[in-house]
């Protein structure tokens, strides 16, 4: 969602801003804006629509401020207009406020200001912000925190008032050495430097000036000056906290050479499986060794005696968790269920007993997904019943996120910071993440012999080489095939087990770069239904790969064809049926069912980056997207 930067110490303040802001431009992209302190003045520049429309109206101002917050905004109250871009300010203008999240109780903290006379000049939940501190500053400030900064105090009371998640910077023309920054429910992170301090929403705002970096927790606040940082709660205890290093490196968070971050992420994907075979695979590991050949290092406890799994999980992520249940149900025999995170807070199942509860977010800091998971291990907490016990486990790429806080156990994906707003090397990511507990379950429970585990292992190292041939001469195929699709406005994919999932994935992938209405449907439904959409006009996606549903899949491929459908299929090479079914062909490796996934995705994510590049879209910032949703 939003994107916040801040910054104060001895360098240019707008610079690091807008540069911090570029990093983030993934977060939000609604519109921007910056507000610096110099002089004794606030200095406020926003504009509508992408951050270079901020950068144009900022070249050529000299700004000689060491102390600035900047945001990028996805809209959640009021429309993207300039008006509704943050910084909001007090009346004053000498208050100004970035946020992210959302203030739920904004009508009637806003309705009681008026009625003290503040002026509003936007629809946003965040204006009240800056009016209520500008109150309490008002009021002549008394509290535990005022005897370090008025200013401090002011928004300590004011975020007392807040109902809801936010992140916020804080600063006033009228406290030109302090940065104050807030955390609740919604992510921030401060920046350590050599007499100098970052804070921003996500890290690689960060990164590539300092990667000493602490993310606040719930309910922190602090106020950053060129001398220090201090940490308190909202009831003003002061909290000792210490940074830590942060393994990403500036470069990660470049296109190098690419034209979008998600080709880029596309192409990384066999490196990806590399670096994650090489994590958590044991080298030494041979099938007569009486050990698992999975190093995922979770506490001993956590997976033993389990009767089943549930896992909760939000869009891309939720598609890998599907897979996942396919592969701990059929190879480590444990049923599995999986919730989307948004309906399973709400509506929760009754407690299963010996449970392991599984969150899957590759941001660590989805809203739903936090809060699903909170609730869970709250109520089995509460329940005082050993069967009901919590056994929590996360799997995400931000192990440093709010994901990584919450749950005691988590499985890091590996697979370097994700710019493209749709999810692609996460998700394979997330995939190996599945295989490496399955098979830790698969052995624990002894569902897979020795020669088994050895086998799929032997099949898993292959992967990257097979990855890497499938995206090389994919490529160029892909992108010629494209063209077929400028004018096209609704995409079928059909899928069968393990592949189903991939067909949701596929069909995401194309509407949410491309705009084109696209359906993922388990293919033999295809006749309950949907297959009335079918004509000449819509085509459909097939993923058709040996194993238990083949001809099943090709059967069902073969009545869209009689419907006249456009038949593209994701299948083996030189197999004499998938050529006589398909119209075009999209060919994969033939490797163990259970594994296609790592493959019949790679066909589906660069037809749609070709189409919505084609169609000379914005790959990588979609309209209305946010990377990291941190609202609910
Ligand atoms: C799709 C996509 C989203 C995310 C979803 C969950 O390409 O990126 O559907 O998968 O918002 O995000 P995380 O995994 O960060 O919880």
């Amino acid at each position: 969602m939003c994107g916040i930067v801040g910054y104060i110490g001895t360098r240019a303040a707008s610079n690091i801003l807008i540069e911090g802001l570029r990093k983030l431009e993934y977060r939000g992209y609604d519109s921007a804006g910056v507000a610096t302190i110099s002089e004794g003045q606030l200095n406020r520049v926003r504009a509508k629509g992408k951050l270079q429309n901020l950068q144009d109206k900022l070249d050529g101002l000299e700004d000689p401020a060491r102390l600035g917050i900047g945001h990028t905004r996805w809209a959640t109250h009021g429309k993207p207009e300039e008006h509704n871009a943050h910084p909001h300010t007090d009346g004053s203008g000498r208050i100004a406020v970035v946020q992210n999240g959302i203030v739920e109780n904004y009508r009637e903290l806003r309705e009681a200001l008026i009625a003290k006379g503040y002026e509003f000049h936007s629809e946003t939940d965040t204006e009240v912000i800056p009016h209520l501190i500008a109150d309490y500053l008002a009021k002549g400030v008394e509290g535990p925190l005022a005897h370090e900064s008025d200013l401090l105090e002011a928004v300590r009371q004011a975020v007392n008032d807040l109902d809801g998640a936010f992140a916020l910077a804080v600063v006033s023309a009228d406290f030109p050495d302090e940065l104050i920054v807030v955390r609740q429910q919604a992510p921030l992170a401060i920046g350590f430097g050599q007499g100098e301090f970052f804070c921003a929403s996500d890290t690689p705002a960060i990164v590539p000036h300092t990667r000493a970096v602490l993310p606040l927790d719930n309910g922190e606040l602090a106020m950053l000056t060129p001398l220090g940082a201090a940490i308190y709660d909202f009831t003003g205890r002061r909290l000792k906290k210490h940074p830590i290093t942060l393994s990403i490196s500036p470069t990660m968070v470049e296109k190098q050479g690419f034209k979008h971050f998600m080709l880029k992420e596309i192409h990384e994907q066999p490196g990806v499986v590399r670096t994650s075979l090489e994590t958590y695979l044991a080298s030494d590991w041979t099938p007569e060794s009486d050990k698992s050949p999975v190093n995922l290092g979770l506490d001993a406890s956590l997976l033993a005696g389990l009767d089943h799994v549930q896992i909760l999980a939000c869009g891309t992520s939720w598609h890998a968790s599907l897979v996942g249940k396919h592969l701990l149900e059929r190879l480590a025999g444990i049923p599995t269920v999986v919730h989307y995170a948004s309906e399973f807070r709400y509506s929760p199942t009754p407690l299963i007993a010996n449970a392991l509860t599984i969150g899957v977010t590759q941001s660590g800091e989805t809203a739903d997904t936090l809060a699903a998971l909170d609730m869970e291990q709250t109520r089995r907490g509460e329940k005082g019943d050993a069967a009901f016990a919590p056994r929590m486990l996360g799997i995400t790429n931000r192990p440093e996120s709010s994901l990584g806080r919450l749950v005691p156990n988590v499985v890091a994906t590996h697979a370097g910071i994700e710019i493209g707003v749709a999810a692609t090397k996460t998700f394979v990511a997330q995939l190996m993440a599945f295989y490496f507990l399955a098979l830790e379950l698969g052995y624990q429970r002894k569902t897979l012999s020795g020669q088994e585990l050895a086998e799929i292992i032997e099949a898993m190292r292959q992967l990257p080489t097979q990855m890497e041939h499938v995206i090389e001469k994919q490529e160029g195929y892909t992108e010629e095939l494209a063209h077929s699709f400028t004018e096209t406005q609704d995409f079928i994919f059909i899928g069968r087990g393990v592949n189903y999932p991939i067909a949701l994935e596929g069909a995401l992938k194309l509407k949410e770069i491309s705009y084109i209405h696209a359906e993922g449907y388990p293919a033999g439904e295809m006749k309950h239904g949907p297959i009335a959409l079918l004509d000449a006009k819509v085509p459909v996606v097939a993923i058709a790969v040996p194993g238990t549903v083949y001809d099943k899949v090709l059967s069902n491929a073969q009545e869209a064809k009689a419907r006249d459908a456009q038949l593209i299929g994701v299948a083996p090479a030189n197999d004499p049926e998938a050529e006589h079914t398909f119209d075009t062909l999209l060919p994969v490796p033939t490797v163990d069912e259970l594994l296609s996934p790592m493959l019949t995705v790679l066909p589906l994510q660069l037809l749609s980056y070709h189409i919505a590049a084609r169609r000379g879209l914005d790959v990588d910032q979609p309209r209305n997207l946010a990377k990291s949703v941190t609202v609910e």
